[in-house]
């Protein structure tokens, strides 16, 4: 164990590493993560993000600035927690569907939108099985996939059942911050890391996986899809009001990535190598 200084996604971490995932079960796509903050203590969750600086202020705006108009478009909200961005979608007009592995996060969405939002309950590290191909216009996936030990049934998933043209765009902590935290000090290794977050006033482990630049990357290649955007994230005035000093530091220190990925289908074949 070593104790950690750097101000987390979700809220200042008080430190502890592991090699190993705790409450870990064994499911088809590798290890699921099964984090209290997400399940136990899914409403005290709700409520701390909805403004709080990395999640209200930071993440969810940078995301949503990242997003077409969405008047009448189907997305796809993975490990949608407790329906914070389906609201937000809904909002704007989208037709959204919400999965997440936490029953409690699923009954929290359900309560607040009703028949507004479809949403079931499920790992997404197995993939897609319930959605047709070729159905939604975006898929988002908003601070989730640091939580599965591996990306490629869930991106390949997200491939099919993106309509040609689609858009899958998801957020996830920055890879220089989180070496920080690596218990190997191998940056090439993805690695379960736990720490204490103290998101909800107080400090909740929190266990997740970090893992090098190049493994997401290939994972979306692999998955027959391009990155046509990359952001650190956008820091804003009301982030500024809210809290000058982590507005400075976000200004200066990368802390999460957004990635904007479309599936090569329906594209013209690429000209590079033809002569
Ligand atoms: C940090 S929260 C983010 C919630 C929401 N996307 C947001 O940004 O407001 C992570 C969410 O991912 C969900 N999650 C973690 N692992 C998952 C898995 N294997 N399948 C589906 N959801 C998962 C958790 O239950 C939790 O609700």
């Amino acid at each position: 164990m070593r104790p950690s200084k750097r101000l987390d996604g979700c809220g200042y971490k008080t430190g502890l590493e592991a090699d190993l995932p705790a409450g870990e079960e064994v499911a088809p796509g590798g290890f699921v993560v099964s984090n209290s903050m997400y399940t136990d203590y899914a409403d005290e969750y709700e409520a701390a993000i909805q403004e709080n600086i990395f999640n209200g202020k930071f993440e969810r705006p940078s995301l949503l600035g990242l997003l077409p108009a969405l008047n009448g478009k189907q997305v796809l909200d993975l490990g949608c927690g407790p329906g914070v961005y389906a609201a937000e979608l809904v909002a704007r007009g989208a037709i959204v569907t919400g999965i997440d592995v936490s029953e409690k996060m699923i009954e929290i969405t359900r309560s607040k939108m009703g028949d507004a939002c479809r949403c079931y309950v499920q790992d997404i590290s197995i993939g897609l099985p319930d959605e047709p191909s070729e159905q939604f216009d975006i898929v988002i996936c908003p601070l989730v996939i640091h939580y599965l030990a591996d990306l490629n049934r869930l991106f390949s998933d997200v491939h099919r059942v993106l309509k040609a043209g689609g858009l899958f765009v998801f957020s996830t902590h920055h890879p220089y911050p989180d070496f920080e935290r690596s218990p190997s000090a191998n940056y090439f290794a993805t690695e379960a890391v736990v720490e204490e977050w103290d998101t909800l006033g107080r400090p909740v482990p929190v266990t997740f996986y970090r893992r090098p630049i190049s493994a997401i990357a290939n994972a979306i290649a692999e998955a027959q899809m391009f990155i046509a955007n990359i952001s650190e994230g956008k820091v804003s005035k009301a982030l500024k009001q809210a809290s000058p000093e982590l507005y400075s530091r976000l200004s200066t220190s990368p802390h999460f990535m957004f990635y904007q990925c479309k599936p090569l289908r329906g594209l013209p074949e690429s000209p590079v190598g033809q002569s």
